[in-house]
């Protein structure tokens, strides 16, 4: 495997020093920004929308990874690229029209990445893994940071990394959802390329010292 790309969610960050937040987090050696956009609908909770991302653009200076956790995805990709996001990842199970939806994120220059929950079956990528830059497992149901991480997981982010490699394209392989210092070496040995972690990171001390330290477990 290659290099590990670490993916600090800022749901579980302080938004009170929203600014403080992203550099600090920067400076301590995050590869990028993941941002938990929720409506409510698709998931019992409702976060961010494009008017933060357009202001978290203005300070960081890594990728804006935005993780679209609502229905009807397609009708907002559009809006979240215009405030800065450089990956935009849609759920499969949220949209009836995912190749649409995948033109545009790549005609507007940006990566696209489909997202599965834990339950969905990894056959929902069968006809679309030749069109995208990025396969995201969600490893809890998503809505919250700081959920456990649901280990039959592991065997789905395996099978997920055969799929990858068959398609013979470059295809990262992101998991999301309860990922610590503790098991961030079983996901990346099972095959992921990009670790997002919220409060495995944000409800530590030394940033720093915690990404360091998953590097290390990983590497
Ligand atoms: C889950 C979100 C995650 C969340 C991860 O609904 O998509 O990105 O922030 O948080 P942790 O790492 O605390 O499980
Ligand atoms: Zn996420």
């Amino acid at each position: 495997m290659g290099r590990i790309f670490i993916a600090p969610s800022i749901l579980s960050c302080n938004f009170l020093a929203l600014e403080k937040e992203i550099k600090d987090v920067e400076r301590a050696g995050a590869d990028m920004i993941h941002i938990d956009v929720m409506d409510g609908h698709f998931v019992p909770n409702i976060t961010i929308g494009p008017m933060i991302v357009e202001a978290v653009k203005r300070v960081a200076r890594t990728p804006l990874d935005v993780h679209l956790m609502i229905e009807n995805p397609a009708q907002y990709v559009e809006g979240f690229i215009a405030a800065g996001a450089d990956i935009v990842t849609v759920h499969a199970e949220a949209d009836h029209h995912l190749f649409r939806t995948i033109d545009v994120i790549k005609s507007m220059g940006k990566k696209a990445g489909v997202s599965l929950n834990p339950s969905t079956p990894l056959a929902m990528l069968d006809h679309v893994i030749t069109e995208i830059d990025m396969v995201l497992i969600m490893s809890v149901n998503p809505g919250f940071g700081g959920q456990k991480y649901i280990v039959t997981m592991d065997e789905k982010i395996k099978k997920a990394r055969q799929m990858i490699q068959e398609s013979g394209r470059a295809i990262d392989l992101e998991v999301d959802g309860g990922i610590k210092t503790e098991n961030a070496k079983r996901v990346a040995d099972a095959g992921a390329n990009i670790l997002v972690l919220g409060t495995g990171i944000f409800h530590t001390k030394d940033y720093k010292k915690t990404i360091q330290e998953v590097r290390k477990r990983v590497g």
